[in-house]
């Protein structure tokens, strides 16, 4: 029996413009999804995964590890999830989690770089269009620069981030806000390709400011990048309130987090804020979510 852990994540600043080939940052949080693996009792795979209705990446994650290493046997295959559904990641999770925890139950071996190609695989064959930005901090941890065009990752920190979270309450749909942005690319190709590009150079911006830790040009960038997010039409209302509430009470700056059309916000605080913003996040109908962001280090365990 094999038990793999891979940890959520958060983007920090520049999603969508990755789906295109531009930079993003993005960081793990402290809270995993775990896979584990052992032989089947019967004929055919047995898939147990509560909570997770959606099973296209552990079968899709199956389909594809079978295919590379010709590996026939029928497998048990479970799942226990800290992520909840509030946009942490855990497509993400559990595609690497299923993927490792196969290649060391049949005894093989995959390294990172090699796990995280395997596992983008994956995420092209379900969802289409898709950065894989989520994968790597699932597989290395931490906070990491991820380059949307070569796949290029780059380690930026492992330590904790002063960042908090906020769930909307609205539930986002990745695949269809994507899909979104990719139609008014279609429609309007010079001006999101602007957006995007000015997106970029606040992420270059941000990677200096996160190893300065200068959380006040940090947190002023993510308030702009906020802006073009709802330039690009996938904030909403709710995740707005929550937004301008926390910059209101002393956050060094606040964004949505990931795809938008409802999930998370993230709030850059300072300690001595941390009360005040936490209280008008409920206050405007949010959830607090209690995650550390930035720490789980060396990613996949
Ligand atoms: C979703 O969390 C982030 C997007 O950039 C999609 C992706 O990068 O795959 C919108």
């Amino acid at each position: 029996m094999v038990t793999i852990s891979a940890p959520g994540k958060l983007m920090l600043l520049g999603e969508h413009a990755v789906v295109y080939g531009y930079p993003c940052i993005v960081s793990a949080v402290d809270k995993y999804l775990t896979v584990v693996v052992d032989s089947s009792k019967g004929k055919q795979d047995e898939i147990i995964s509560p909570g997770f209705s959606d099973t296209r990446f552990i079968k899709e994650a199956i389909n594809i590890f079978r295919d590379k290493f010709s590996v026939k046997d029928p497998i048990n295959l479970k799942t226990e999830s800290e992520l909840g559904s509030f946009g942490l990641g855990s497509s993400a999770a559990v595609t690497v989690a299923t993927l490792k925890a196969l290649v060391e139950f049949f005894g093989l071996h995959l390294d990172k770089t090699e796990l995280f190609n395997l596992s983008y695989e994956v995420v092209k064959k379900v969802q289409g269009l898709g950065s894989g930005f989520d994968l790597t901090v699932s597989i290395w941890g931490g906070t990491i620069y991820f380059e949307g065009k070569n796949k290029k990752v780059e380690n930026l920190c492992q330590e904790p981030l002063p960042l908090m979270v906020g769930f909307s309450g609205e539930k986002g749909d990745t695949v269809s806000m994507v899909k979104l942005v990719k139609e008014k690319r279609q429609n309007y190709r010079k001006g999101i390709e602007k957006i995007f590009e000015n997106i970029a150079q606040l992420v270059e911006k941000a990677k200096v400011a996160l190893l300065e830790k200068d959380w006040t040009r940090f947190g002023m960038l993510m308030n702009y990048n906020q802006d073009y997010l709802e330039d690009l039409g996938v904030s909403t209302k709710k995740l707005n309130n929550l937004i301008s509430a926390s910059r209101k009470t002393g956050a060094y700056g606040a964004k949505l987090s990931g795809a938008g059309g409802g999930d998370c916000m993230i709030a850059l605080v300072s300690k001595e804020k941390k009360r005040a913003v936490i209280k008008a996040i409920k206050a405007e109908g949010g959830e607090v979510i209690e995650v550390t962001v930035g720490t789980a280090k060396g990613g996949i365990i």
